[in-house]
């Protein structure tokens, strides 16, 4: 039996067993086969969720990029370790091999310290999805600098706080970059956000569009230029296990986004093993994830997991839809992809299109696919199934988070059984349960309930950033002696899970994650607006889209609506970034309210649904009579 690589859904259950009952043994025998260890540890694992503090591999010191890379070099370092597909099909790819990667993570890291940037202080990485932001991560790593990569579609007002919040020194951006038929000025948009972060000292800048820019003399510099004359020859930092990896921010259902805190060996470990069974990887396949590696399936799935394992790993600049919708399937008959993993939305679109984007091309090197970040409905499930994988590669529905820093639900392929809809089993050394309303857990199956985990898994986030009580309160304090995920989930008669989706008021939209309170806070800064209240309600392909409730204030308003509209989101694009933009805005008089003053979103998120049927009593309300108008005036 293989603790490492699973191929049947016996050995699964073997292993699984295994990893509940000793979760310390089955741990340490994956640590120690696999992974190159500067020292061992002492202790396997130590935690208290009501701390909360959780210790994986206490003691044993490792750099995760000499697993990542340099242990290769000797059996693999001609092999592609990254393969980047430019944002025009005209622009060849580049094939980077284990040796490159090796060199250039080594003379960018010399870049870093030459620039001041010591173990443990943060840079915040702002780069489009070319090989220096893959480089960057790792060269961070390399030296013990903490990354923290912000997604290079977040606005301005976005960047500049979670710069401020982990105190970053250093930014690293682009001259700007390319999404489709449009540039973008990311330059721009870090000098902006710089206005307000004096803690950062120094800004490099890949040059990607060739677009003249302003450079800020004392503080700007070309990355090229520095990158040319460094050593590429960079000794690892030696780190303790739970030194910090990187810090990524996610939203929250309240207040300001939280940077979640991850360290090293546990990540290590648990998302190699994952990725190793999830997509069952083998030594010549191609993999690829079209996620963007400012979000954590990105960090987990572009970069950490799949270099751990040796593999070749795409990294793709450009959208779905450019030039063509046909541009996914592109690249997977270009470049033989074997392991696909996309997210629903993504899925979604391209089955809105004609099948001859699909058919034009040879998928036969598909062997898995993957689905990841929100629910995937049935029909696009069937679709991915039927004309992607052509019935013949399993589609793994993998469930996890920003914190859980692995896939925490998912088949295995080739093993578990699909269902459509499912996430199906945990992984080994994932212990779920479901809870009540009252924190009583729901035993046996066909039942649902609040999704926890019952102990830690090595990836699990060790804290918030700058502040331990909020992680505490958020993930450890619903429910006693567990992490609570903010999910719903219903277990069927197998025991198979299906996630239903949050239970806070977090909204998915297109896989990501925002918060309402953020948005309402940003739609509140126009000066017309005096409250607001945002509910999500089902998009055909965006999973989930955002219903405005908005008032106004009292001062003879007379603009045209459609007006105020726009302007609403204009202020969203500026504060948070065009994924959070208000697809409908209805102004109203009042919005229901509790007597204590609480908005009853339950209510508003029915309405914007278009499902008045029973929204319940609404006697007890504040304001019961809103709620018709409400209804009448619904978009
Ligand atoms: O609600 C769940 C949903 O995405 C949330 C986590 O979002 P984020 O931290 O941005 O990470 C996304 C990528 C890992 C979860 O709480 N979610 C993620 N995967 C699935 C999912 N919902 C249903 N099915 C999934 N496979």
């Amino acid at each position: 039996m293989s603790n490492y690589h699973i191929k049947h859904l016996e050995e699964y259950y073997g292993v699984y067993r295994k990893s509940i009952q000793k979760p310390e043994v089955f741990w340490e025998e994956v640590a120690e086969e696999h992974f190159l260890w500067r020292k061992r540890w002492d202790k396997v694992l130590s935690w208290d969720f009501n701390k909360p503090e959780i210790k994986w591999f206490e003691g044993a010191k490792l750099n995760i990029t000499e697993n990542c890379i340099d242990r290769h070099l000797t059996v693999r370092g001609d092999k592609t370790a990254i393969l980047f597909e430019p944002n025009s099909p005209d622009e060849p790819a580049q094939h980077i091999t284990y040796k490159e990667l090796h060199e250039r993570v080594n003379r960018f890291a010399n870049v870093l310290k030459q620039e001041g940037i010591q173990k443990g202080d943060r840079v915040c990485i702002y780069l489009p999805m070319i090989p220096e932001l893959a480089i960057s991560v790792l060269a961070c790593a390399r030296i013990g600098a903490v990354h923290s990569v912000v997604f290079a579609g977040f606005s301005s007002t976005a960047l500049s706080t979670r710069i401020n919040d982990c105190e970053a020194k250093m930014v690293l951006t682009s001259d700007g970059s390319y999404r489709g038929a449009k540039t973008i000025d990311l330059k721009g948009i870090v000098d902006e956000a710089l206005e307000d972060c004096s803690c950062v000292d120094t800004v490099l800048v890949a040059k990607r569009i060739q677009s003249d820019i302003q450079m800020k003399d004392g503080r700007d510099k070309w990355l090229q230029p520095l990158l040319d004359v460094a050593s590429d020859q960079c000794e690892a930092e030696i780190m303790d296990a739970e030194d910090p990896l990187f810090i990524l921010y996610t939203s929250g259902s309240t207040g300001m986004p939280k940077g979640m805190l991850h360290t090293t060996g546990g990540y290590m470990v648990y998302t190699a093993y994952t990725f190793k069974n999830v997509f069952q990887y083998d030594e010549n396949d191609v993999y690829w994830c079209t996620a963007d590696i400012g979000w954590i399936t990105g960090h987990s799935y572009i970069v950490y997991g799949p270099l751990a394992n040796g593999a070749t790993t795409v990294m793709f600049e450009g959208v779905p839809s450019y030039p063509d919708m046909g541009r996914f399937w592109e690249i997977v008959e270009k470049h033989k992809v074997n392991q696909f993993y996309t997210a629903p939305t993504a899925i979604r679109a391209l089955a809105k299109e004609n099948l001859d984007f699909v058919e034009k091309y040879d998928l036969s090197s598909l062997k898995v696919l993957g689905s990841v970040g929100e629910p995937i409905n049935e029909e696009a499930w069937h679709w991915y199934n039927d004309n992607v994988g052509k019935k013949k590669s399993p589609i793994v529905d993998t469930w996890w988070q920003t914190e859980t820093g692995g896939i925490m639900i998912s088949p295995i392929p080739f093993a578990t059984p699909t269902k459509p809809t499912y996430a199906t089993l945990p992984l080994p050394g994932i212990n779920p349960s479901l809870m009540d309303e009252n924190g009583i857990e729901i035993k046996g199956n066909q039942v649902d309930g609040r999704l926890c985990i019952k102990a830690p898994w090595p990836s699990i986030a060790r804290s918030i950033w700058g502040n331990h009580q909020r992680y505490k309160d958020t993930y450890f304090s619903a429910y006693d002696n567990m992490y609570f995920t903010g999910d719903g989930a219903l277990r069927d008669e197998v025991g198979y899970y299906r996630i239903t989706g949050r239970v806070d008021d977090v909204i998915i939209v297109s896989g990501h994650n925002l918060g309402t309170a953020p948005i309402e806070d940003a739609v509140n800064e126009h000066q017309a607006v005096a409250e607001s209240a945002i509910v999500g309600f089902p998009h055909d392909i965006k999973g989930n889209a955002l219903y405005g409730y908005v008032i106004l204030k009292e001062t003879g308003e007379t603009r045209n609506q459609d007006n105020l509209r726009k302007e609403i989101n204009q202020i969203i694009t500026e504060h948070i970034g065009p994924i959070a933009k208000l697809d409908k805005i209805q102004f109203t008089s009042g919005l229901p309210k509790t007597r204590s003053g609480k908005i009853m979103r339950r209510i508003l998120r029915k309405i914007a649904g278009k499902d008045t049927s029973n929204l319940g009593d609404t006697s007890t309300l504040l304001n019961p009579e809103v709620v018709q108008e409400i209804i009448d005036n619904a978009l």
